[in-house]
């Protein structure tokens, strides 16, 4: 409820505190002057009842402040020099009370600690375990995929939450969303050519090799990225593609809810179609709508989809961008964000659990 000012009090009759009449007195003066502490007394009352009031209304406020919940990172990922982590980093993501530190002497005493799967591995998963004090939960975070992450069978028994990608993680952090679109929509970039890719590790045991190979004779298909020695700048990658009718969503390896920045960036943020290879086309759908995507399991071969792509009128292509009006890309990249979403369900997730078998779990 909004503060309520001292005047709105005085109709309450259970709150207003009815003061008894002056007693009858000889002396005119003491009686003025008894008349003026009674009044006085009764101003500070109905201060203080006031005030009680204001407090007690709210919860979240002076009376019951809601304890910082304090995540110790215990290494930055992908660097050792972690971020300026200011008192005020996770307002900007939404979440008060909640601050990250890189600080490891905060280890005896943070509400959570945080340890990044590719680090564990580069450090031989070395585990501060004999100063870890009792309780303390630990999050195993990473946003990579099964394929790409070993030596989980170190980690048993060990971590009591998992922040991925993965939906069913205790901390589930996407690669990106859909979001409401506010202000209006931006126009589609002009279309000059067909298909794009960026591709920086190229092995031709990936699904994705093949998948290129059987296309490439079919389809138009321009390759960007260090495999084809045709990197692109880090602010030439999205205007680049953006000229481009489709794009190739292939992930590295094909894996449950790994749906990364191939699709939501390189993709949608550029405004071109998502030809996607990744989890089945369930999984996308459970993020953006049916027809804003191409998922290549929809074919029976390589050729049908390229047959696919190269045939479709302008209306028909238009069609995979309806959502656009509706909505917007909102891609999640930042590890600050990822991380201060920590305490957003920190209340409520489980105390006393255990991942007993992290390989199990993350390669199911
Ligand atoms: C880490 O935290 C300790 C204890 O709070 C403090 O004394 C130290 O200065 C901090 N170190 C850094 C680099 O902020
Ligand atoms: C465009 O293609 C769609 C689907 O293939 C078809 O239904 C539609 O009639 C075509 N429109 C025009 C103008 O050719």
């Amino acid at each position: 409820p909004a503060p309520c000012p001292p005047a709105c009090l005085s109709s309450d009759p259970t709150l207003f505190p009815v003061l008894p009449p002056a007693p009858r007195h000889q002396d005119p003066s003491s009686t003025r002057r008894l008349r003026a502490w009674g009044g006085l007394v009764g101003a500070v009352i109905l201060t203080a009842l006031w005030l009680l009031w204001l407090l007690g209304s709210d919860p979240g406020g002076v009376l019951e402040p809601q304890p910082v919940v304090t995540i110790l990172i215990w290494h930055w990922p992908f660097t050792d020099r972690p971020p300026e982590l200011p008192g005020d980093t996770c307002i900007h993501y939404g979440m008060a009370q909640c601050r990250l530190s890189a600080n490891r002497s905060l280890l005896a005493s943070a509400d959570a600690v945080v340890f990044h799967h590719r680090e564990l591995e580069t450090q031989k998963f070395h585990l501060p375990l004999a100063q870890r004090p009792p309780g303390q939960p630990w999050i195993w975070a990473s946003m990579e995929s099964p394929s790409n992450s070993h030596g989980l069978r170190h980690l048993r028994g060990i971590f009591n939450w998992v922040l991925s990608y993965r939906r069913d993680s205790d901390i589930f952090v996407p690669y990106g969303r859909l979001e409401p679109r506010s202000g209006p929509t931006p126009p589609l970039p002009a279309k000059r050519r067909m298909a794009a890719w960026v591709v920086s590790n190229f092995q031709e045991r990936q699904q994705r090799a093949k998948l290129y190979r059987q296309l490439a004779p079919h389809l138009r298909v321009d390759v960007f990225g260090r495999a084809s020695r045709r990197p692109l700048c880090a602010n030439c990658l999205l205007p680049t593609i953006a000229q481009y009718r489709f794009y190739l969503s292939f992930e590295n390896s094909q894996h449950r809810d790994y749906i990364t920045e191939k699709f939501w960036r390189n993709a949608l943020a550029a405004g071109a179609v998502p030809v996607v290879l990744g989890p089945p086309r369930a999984t996308y759908e459970a993020f953006v709508p049916p027809d804003a995507f191409v998922h290549v399991d929809d074919f029976s071969s390589a050729r049908e989809l390229a047959a696919f792509l190269v045939s479709m009128n302008e209306s028909r292509y238009l069609r995979f961008f309806a959502w656009r009006d509706r909505l917007s890309v909102r891609l999640m990249h930042d590890w600050r964000e990822r991380f201060c979403a920590i305490c957003a369900h920190y209340p409520h997730l489980p105390r006393s659990q255990v991942y007993e078998d992290l390989e199990g779990w993350f390669q199911a």
